[in-house]
C-alpha cells in the first residue's frame, strides 16, 4: 500500500477521465488534510465536478488511485463510499420536490441507514426523529411540513446540506452549494456550513464560484484549468497569484 502522511484524508494520484477524444481530468495529484475546509476553483468546463465524481465513484472508466484514510476507493459505489464516511451535494439539486421537508430529511437518514428494516414502522419513527433534530439544527423546523418545492433557493441548499450530513460523514464533497444563489444567500449558507464544519470536525471539499466565498471560507484553495491542477495555496496566496488572475481575468473577457 501506498505510505501516506498520516494527516491526509484523501489523496488522489494521477486522475485521469476521458469522454472519446477529450480529456476532462488530465493526471491529476491532489491531497487533503482532515479538518481543511478546501476550496476547489477554475473556469467553466475546467474538470471540478468531474473530479468531485470522481472521489465520489460516480463515474465509470477513471484511471489512476483515490485514497480515503489511506485505502484504496477507486472500485468502490457511491452507497458503500457513503458507509465508508463520504458525502456530497449535487451542482443541480436532489431533492425530492413534491415532498415536504421533513420527509426528505427522513429519506436521507433512511438512506444512509441502508437497510429495509429502516422501513418498519418503530425504525422509522426512530429516523424521523433524527430528521427532526436534524431540521433544528439547520433551522428549517419551521418549514417542515412545506413542500420542498415551496422552498425558496437558499432554504433548499441548506436542507441538501443537511441530508448530506445525515449519513454522519466524516468527508463532505459539495459542489457549487451556492449556485443561483443571491450574494447574501451564499454568505449566509458558506457562513453556516464552515461553522458546522468546524463545530463537528469534519472535513470540507467544496466548489465555488464566488471568489469572496471561497476567501473568506476556505482554508485551502485549489485551481484548476482545462482538467488539470494550475496551482494550490492559501486564499492569500491564491488571491496574489498572477496565473490565477489571469485566467480570472481571461475568463471575464
Ligand atoms: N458526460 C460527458 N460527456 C462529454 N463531455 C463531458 C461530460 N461531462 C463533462 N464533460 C466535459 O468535461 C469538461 C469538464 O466538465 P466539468 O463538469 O467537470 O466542469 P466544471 O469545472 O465542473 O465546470 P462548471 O464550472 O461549469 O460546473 C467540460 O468540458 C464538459 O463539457
Ligand atoms: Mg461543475
Amino acid at each position: 500500500m501506498t505510505q501516506l502522511r498520516s494527516d491526509l484524508i484523501l489523496t488522489a494520484r494521477g486522475l485521469r477521465k476521458t469522454y472519446g477524444q477529450f480529456v476532462a481530468l488530465n493526471d491529476v495529484n491532489f491531497d487533503l488534510r482532515g479538518g481543511e475546509k478546501h476550496a476547489l476553483i477554475g473556469p467553466n468546463g475546467a474538470g471540478k465536478s468531474t473530479f468531485i465524481s470522481c472521489v465520489a465513484g460516480q463515474l465509470p472508466g477513471v484511471e489512476g488511485a483515490v485514497l480515503f484514510r489511506g485505502r484504496d476507493i477507486g472500485s468502490l459505489r457511491p452507497h458503500q463510499l457513503a458507509h465508508r464516511g463520504i458525502g456530497r451535494t449535487f451542482q443541480i439539486s436532489r431533492t425530492f420536490l413534491q415532498m415536504t421537508v421533513l420527509e426528505n430529511m427522513t429519506a436521507a437518514y433512511v438512506i444512509a441507514a441502508d437497510s429495509w428494516t429502516s422501513l418498519r414502522r418503530r425504525v422509522l419513527a426512530r429516523q424521523q426523529d433524527k430528521a427532526a433534530n436534524m431540521l433544528r439544527i439547520i433551522g428549517l423546523s419551521q418549514r417542515a411540513h412545506e413542500r420542498v418545492l415551496d422552498l425558496p433557493l437558499g432554504e433548499r441548499k441548506r436542507l441538501e446540506f443537511g441530508m448530506a450530513l445525515a449519513g454522519d460523514p466524516d468527508l463532505l464533497l459539495l459542489d457549487e452549494p451556492t449556485a443561483g444563489m443571491s450574494i447574501k444567500e451564499r454568505h449566509h449558507l458558506m457562513d453556516f456550513v464552515a461553522e458546522r464544519i468546524d463545530a463537528t470536525g469534519k472535513t470540507l471539499l467544496f466548489v465555488e464560484h464566488d471568489i469572496d466565498v471561497v476567501l473568506k471560507i476556505a482554508s485551502r484553495v485549489t485551481v484548476m484549468v482545462r482538467g488539470g491542477i494550475l496551482v494550490e495555496g492559501t486564499p492569500a496566496e491564491i488571491a496574489a497569484n498572477k496565473e490565477v488572475q489571469a485566467v480570472y481575468l481571461g475568463e471575464a473577457h
